[in-house]
């Protein structure tokens, strides 16, 4: 697994630990314990007994999206996935048994819906997170090329209280002080953490899935739906928006792509192959995300 210390590598290895599965570790330190193995994505470095007899490579490595977007900010996030994924499909490709790769990747694949929605057909859309995804899948050629199982997972926003979208949301929000955002007519494509995890072991477990997998909840809801939700879970007023001009000066391009974009996504593959959601309605999802 890369990427194991994130909000998503964190809980998967959790839950693998505990189901008894053998989870080797790459990390970007030098100072490793007993399962853990040395890569440097940026500089192509990869210890390569790291995949001995290993059955499947989990890659959610990734430098942070939310932040500004500044020219370096964009190479860092561009780079370290597409290097990163091209490293390990290099690396994969040349073992004598080939593990799958199950990649992570974004729900912003498909870039701003307008008024539709898209599942795992739909073609790419505009804007750099769009390009971003384009570029991370298109790294993990070599791999497929030499007939290695990859699913990418095309993941909305992951709930949790402890990071990502909704831990940065819900100061506001206690307080008091938390409302939509522009309009509040765009779409958010989300999904619990716990049902990601199971979605990810899904696909490690599963041979039949492979490619694009939209790791989203069956409910789409627009921001204002998400907004009194998450107002009646907490039992707070959710009565101060925030203007889509003000989340431009804040956030820049990048609140323009994340927060007033329109993203409906559509978990067919998930839905088509028997995935089970425990978590498919916002409000169940999160009474038990802040529980
Ligand atoms: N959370 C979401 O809402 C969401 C939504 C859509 C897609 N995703 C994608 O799913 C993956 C996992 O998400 P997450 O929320 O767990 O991400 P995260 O908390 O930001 O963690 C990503 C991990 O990637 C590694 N990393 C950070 N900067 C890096 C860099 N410059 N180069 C190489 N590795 C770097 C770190 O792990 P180590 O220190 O262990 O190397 C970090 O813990 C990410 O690729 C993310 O883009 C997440």
């Amino acid at each position: 697994m890369t990427g194991s210390s994130g909000l998503v590598g964190t809980a998967l290895l959790k839950y693998l630990t505990k189901e008894g599965y053998s989870v080797s570790l790459l990390k970007r330190s030098k100072v490793l314990a007993a399962n853990e193995f040395f890569w440097d994505p940026s500089r192509g470095e990869i210890d390569k007994l790291a995949l001995k007899g290993i059955d499947v490579v989990v890659h959610l490595a990734g430098e942070p999206i939310a932040q500004r977007w500044s020219s370096s900010a964009k190479k860092r996030i561009v780079n370290s996935r597409v290097n990163g994924t091209r490293l390990l499909a290099e690396t994969i490709a040349q073992s004598q048994v080939l593990p799958s790769l199950i990649c992570a990747s974004g729900a912003n694949y498909y870039g701003d819906q307008h008024e539709g929605v898209a599942d795992e057909s739909s073609p790419s859309g505009i804007g750099f997170l769009a390009e971003v995804c384009r570029k991370w899948e298109s790294a993990a050629n070599p791999a497929i090329e030499a007939g290695v199982r990859v699913v990418f997972m095309r993941t909305g926003i992951v709930l949790s209280g402890y990071g990502g979208a909704l831990a940065k949301m819900l100061p506001f929000f206690k307080l008091g002080v938390g409302g939509r955002i522009g309009h509040g007519w765009q779409k958010m494509s989300w999904i619990s953490l716990p049902d990601l995890v199971s979605a990810y072991v899904f696909a490690m477990e599963n041979l039949a899935v492979h490619g694009a997998v939209n790791a989203v909840a069956p409910e789409q809801v627009t921001n204002s739906k998400f907004t009194k939700t998450l107002g009646k879970v907490l039992g707070r007023p959710t009565v101060f928006p925030l203007p889509a001009s003000l989340v431009k000066i804040l956030f820049g391009e990048m609140g323009k792509e994340t927060l007033l974009c329109n993203l409906g996504v559509l978990p067919k593959s998930l839905t088509d192959l028997g995935f089970e959601w425990q978590q498919a309605e916002l409000e169940i999802a999160l009474k038990h995300t802040l529980s």
